[in-house]
């Protein structure tokens, strides 16, 4: 039996209830395709700080190193506002993202058939959106020198939008990669009618297009994308763009599927995999049992495509969530009264999930 090992970090609010979940249903999964799945779970975020005064201890990070997959539920909360920038558990992730060097962020935005009156765009607008928004995670003002100066009559601050050719032609090869495999459409987008950084983003771009004849390429002003986005999303094919326009356009695009809580991460580079669903940790909700783990559970499910290596695993699980949604199970996210739906819980949704995938390895 092939052995993988993955590292869990549940972190903070809701992401504990989440990630079980989802390490559930992958390894109810992997024992289907003779993978024997052995996971550590380890602290991260606001929760690693009350314990050990970091978000993130070095043990950890070199413990991820090591295993190259992640599994991640959310960070942060209230209680973590008022920590200094470093001590924040927002900065254990972006360290994190940076130490592991997964520079491509994948957030494929899909409009699951079932959901489709779930968004508060019309149906007609979004059914059959299928979009991959590939998000530079690494680089950019996340990343920039910061300058903080408290003194004299008038403080500022300062962050530095920073990107390097290396850092765009690796990000654009992935895009161009990406398209391949789909519709052959590429949309960059930038503010280069502005920045500097998005001149230098959008003639990098271009350089890599050339390799890619057969991928069209388009430009779009950040600001025209967060419209085009809500006008019209079945334009999008594969989109790319940098840390902080990814960041945005992101949460955007998930309106399109009816609740971020549907919304799934993959994040990759150097051999390594940081898979984390897109949503936060939702304190308000955190303990209750309503979060709704579908997030977590396609990240797992993106965890099996792109990084074990297991296409037919990741398609079960996506097959799973399908039929979960189809038989009307909604968490309060998602639910709007339709006709055929339940408001359900997390457990109902676990358990369903379990039990379909269970069902299809008796066919
Ligand atoms: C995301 C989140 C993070 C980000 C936060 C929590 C630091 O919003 O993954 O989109 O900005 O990258
Ligand atoms: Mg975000």
């Amino acid at each position: 039996m092939r052995k993988e090992k993955i590292t869990v970090l549940p972190g903070d609010g809701i992401g504990p209830e989440v990630t079980k979940v989802a390490t559930d249903v992958l390894a109810a999964v992997c024992s289907r395709y003779n993978v024997e799945l052995e996971t550590t779970e380890l602290p991260f975020g606001g929760i690693s700080y009350d314990e050990y005064g970091e978000p993130v201890t070095e043990a950890v990070l070199d413990e991820c190193k090591k295993n190259k997959f992640v599994l991640l539920g959310a960070v942060g909360g209230q209680k973590w506002d008022d920590l200094p920038t470093d001590k924040r558990p927002e900065a254990a992730l972006l360290k994190l993202r940076k130490e592991l060097g997964v520079y491509a962020n994948l957030r494929p935005i899909i409009v699951w058939p079932a959901l489709a009156d779930a968004s508060t765009l019309k149906k007609d607008v979004i059914s059959g959106t299928d979009i991959l928004i590939l998000r530079e995670l690494t680089g950019g003002i996340y990343f920039g020198d910061r300058v903080v100066s408290e003194d004299g009559e008038n403080p500022f601050s300062a962050d530095t939008m920073k990107y390097s050719r290396s850092e765009i032609h690796r990000i654009a090869r992935k895009a161009f990669e990406a398209a391949r495999l789909r519709d052959k459409q590429v949309c960059s987008v930038d503010k280069a009618n502005v920045l500097e950084s998005s001149r230098m983003w959008r003639k990098s771009v271009i350089e890599i297009s050339e390799e890619y004849p057969d991928v069209e390429l388009t430009h779009m002003l950040v600001d025209n994308c967060a419209m085009q986005l809500i006008r019209n999303p079945k334009q999008f094919d594969v989109m790319v763009t940098g840390n902080l326009f990814g960041d945005i356009l992101s949460d955007e695009a998930a309106m399109l599927t009816g609740s971020i809580g549907m919304l799934p991460s993959a994040s990759l580079g150097d051999g390594n995999g940081l898979y984390e669903p897109v949503h936060g940790s939702a304190p308000d909700i955190a303990g209750q049992g309503v979060a709704n783990p579908l997030a977590a559970v396609a990240s797992a499910a993106l965890l099996c495509r792109y990084s074990l290596n297991l296409e037919e695993a990741a398609r079960d699980i996506e097959a799973a969530i399908q039929t979960v949604l189809e038989e009307g199970y909604r968490t309060p996210d998602l639910y709007n009264d339709e006709p055929g739906t339940t408001k359900t819980g997390t457990q109902e949704i676990a358990d369903r999930l379990l039990e379909i995938i269970s069902e299809k390895a008796t066919v």
